[in-house]
């Protein structure tokens, strides 16, 4: 459906049929980037360790910035900041430049060297963009933790990628609300006992603790410092930055991104995916905690020099009609979103869209999750009017960029279906063998060539990287962890996680993590968590729960659980539902049977039950789910 209405807004043609030659593709892409130094090899594989572009030398914040400042961009605005409480501030991109400049010159007087990891804990707000883009200009990888993430979450990351600096900010605004961002920053640092200096941004003007000779204001350290810092001229493959996401077992993995190809993929699918012209004002509503801030927020727009606007609240703040508030203000052309967001806006009605003129939008996204085709018709016609496309975009913090998307003004759109592999990339439906699927059957979405963006290591775990992503199809192909079928046309249709992690909302979270905070509770013996089928999130978690002996049950009890999730991960891992039970479905060798667990959350006939080793805890649950 609607090709022809999406005709109009890409101007390439066969672009597919030109990408076939990949590696000539990708060279030819990243040859419209600045290279200090042109690279030897477009590719070296071996698999499982990919080198793009090696021997090149390059430098993302100069991708970003600099080399806009030499034409009419350098007055172009960068980014649009809309706070919270209504306050705005614009950046063209020459002014970026200088804040850039001076931060990184911040970062050195600090002592960052060239490959240190630099943990940034920041609200949505222009200085978590110049945090990111000064490391990448001094060669320092950064990891950036979620703002919702807890002092506990952050000191785990923290640990793990050894980071002496943190950059944080005083407090978000959320929700009218001022969220402790220093204090819990200041509980990790207590933890960790590894951040040396910490730099804090004043946003809310919350009273904090300074630690003298530890703590440094933002906003004093700006002022000593020249704008003038050359950027480092990087290897194509040293780290850009470190993003943690979940996985299948306690620890989250520090998902390693290197420079060359990183840029020259997002900024590639960026220019294509959301087909750039250089008046658009871009909109990415993701925080820049995800790896869609990171690649779409951030890297592939500034490097292709669009208008990016960053918001720093939620959609329901003061009022349900506040992102449409937002494009009407600043005319923005082109939005890219969750599908737990537009079902939400599905839920409070059209009322909210209606008072506003949305006629400046041309382009619509979505990524995160599977959407479904009512969610996705809701957006098109009350949203983009029947009048905008829809790219649906798979992709994961591993693969960087975006791998199986259409393309506005080619791919024919289906609701409901991410449609083709992005042109120059392998992406394919397999099953356990390695063979592809037939058209309907169901199997694991696979990798099959390396791409630009792809990850490169877990950080610090090689095993966990060849484990988690190369032991599927001994080495060769990339798995993702996702099921999927293929049409009649071979277009794609994402199912889910075939492992045990969650999609809540579009994040991440693993069972296993979840578990391992709720067994650290003095009370808990034994824990399982499940997702369940949610209306607004996708997913909820649900979580089992078995008491060490002499704990009573209560609904008290039950609270103080749920609380103990949040405190230890983050208020997005705390659990819709938590039953108290007295054991949890086993199969004889101990191995708790997630999926009877599931059948029972979703109220679902149970499924086959020969496996396991004692039917009375099955039925034991099944009533406690029902009450
Ligand atoms: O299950 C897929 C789902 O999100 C997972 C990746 O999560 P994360 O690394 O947090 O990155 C999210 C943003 C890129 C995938 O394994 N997913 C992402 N996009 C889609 C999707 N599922 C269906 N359709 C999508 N468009």
């Amino acid at each position: 459906m609607n090709r022809e209405l999406a005709k109009s807004f890409n101007t390439e043609k066969d672009i597919y049929q030109e990408a076939e030659e990949r590696l000539v593709f990708w060279e030819q892409q990243a040859a419209s980037l600045d290279w200090f130094k042109k690279w030897d090899t477009v590719l070296e594989w071996n698999p499982p360790y990919a080198k793009w572009f090696n021997g090149g030398k390059i430098n993302a914040s100069y991708n970003c910035l600099d080399r806009h400042l030499k034409g009419t961009r350098k007055d172009k605005v960068a980014l649009i900041f809309e706070g919270e409480p209504g306050d705005s501030i614009t950046y063209t991109y020459s002014e970026l430049h200088n804040e850039v400049c001076k931060f990184a010159n911040v970062l050195k007087d600090l002592g960052v060297k060239k490959g240190e990891v630099v943990t940034i804990y920041m609200p949505m707000i222009p200085e978590a963009i110049i945090a990111m883009l000064a490391c990448a200009r001094i060669g320092a990888p950064h990891s950036v933790v979620f703002g919702g993430f807890s002092s506990m979450a952050l000191a785990d990351r923290i640990r793990d990628a050894g980071s002496k600096i943190l950059i944080t900010a005083d407090g978000a605004h959320r929700r009218g609300k001022i969220i402790p961002l220093k204090n819990n920053a200041d509980l990790a640092v207590q933890d960790t006992g590894l951040v040396e200096k910490t730099v804090v941004v004043k946003r809310t003007g919350t009273e904090v603790a300074m630690i003298e000779g530890r703590d440094y204001w933002y906003h004093d350290l700006m002022k000593k410092v020249p704008t003038d810092c050359p950027a480092e001229e990087m290897d194509a493959e040293d780290i850009l930055f470190i993003l943690y996401t979940s996985g299948t077992t306690g620890k989250p993995k520090g998902v390693v991104h290197t420079t060359g190809g990183y840029l020259t993929g997002v900024s590639t699918t960026h220019k294509y995916i959301f087909d750039l012209q250089e008046e658009d004002i871009y909109w990415c509503t993701a925080d820049i905690g995800w790896i869609t801030g990171h690649s779409y927020l951030v890297y592939g727009p500034l490097a292709n020099g669009a208008t990016v606007l960053v918001y720093e609240g939620t959609p329901d703040y003061p009022e349900k009609d506040r992102y449409w508030e937002i494009v009407e203000k600043y005319k923005v052309t082109i939005f890219y979103t969750a599908p737990t967001a537009i079902r939400m806006f599905m839920k409070w009605g059209t009322t909210y869209l209606e008072q506003r003129d949305l006629s400046s939008l041309r382009l619509l996204g979505t990524v995160g999750e599977p959407i479904n085709p009512e969610a996705w018709q809701w957006y098109f016609k009350h949203v983009g009017k029947e009048r905008c496309p829809i790219v649906d975009t798979w992709w994961q913090t591993e693969t960087g960029m975006i791998m199986v998307t259409p393309l506005p003004g080619i791919s024919e759109l289906k609701p409901g279906s991410c449609t083709l592999p992005f042109p120059g990339t392998k992406v394919e439906i397999l099953n356990r063998a390695g063979d592809p699927v037939q058209e309907g059957e169901v199997g694991y979405v696979a990798i099959t060539e390396p791409w630009p963006a792809m990850l490169r290591n877990v950080y610090g775990d090689d095993k966990r990287y060849k484990d988690t992503y190369w032991s599927q199809w001994d080495g060769k192909y990339y798995y993702a962890g996702d099921s999927a079928k293929k049409d009649k046309d071979g277009h794609f249709w994402i199912i889910g996680r075939v492992d045990d992690v969650i999609n809540v909302s579009g994040h991440r979270i693993g069972t296993a993590e979840i578990e391992s905070a709720l067994v650290e509770h003095p009370a808990v013996a034994e824990a399982a968590c499940i997702g369940k089928t949610h209306q607004l999130k996708g997913q909820a978690i649900t979580a089992f729960v078995t008491l060490r002996e002499g704990i009573l049950k209560s609904e008290e009890l039950i609270i103080e659980l749920k609380n103990h999730i949040a405190a230890k991960i983050g208020a997005i891992a705390k659990p819709d539902e938590l039953y108290l039970t007295d054991e949890l479905p086993k199969t004889r060798s101990g191995k708790i049977i997630r999926r009877l667990l599931k059948d029972i959350a979703e109220g679902r006939a149970i499924g086959d039950t020969t496996t396991l080793a004692d039917s009375s805890a099955l039925e034991a649950l099944q009533g406690l789910a029902k009450n």
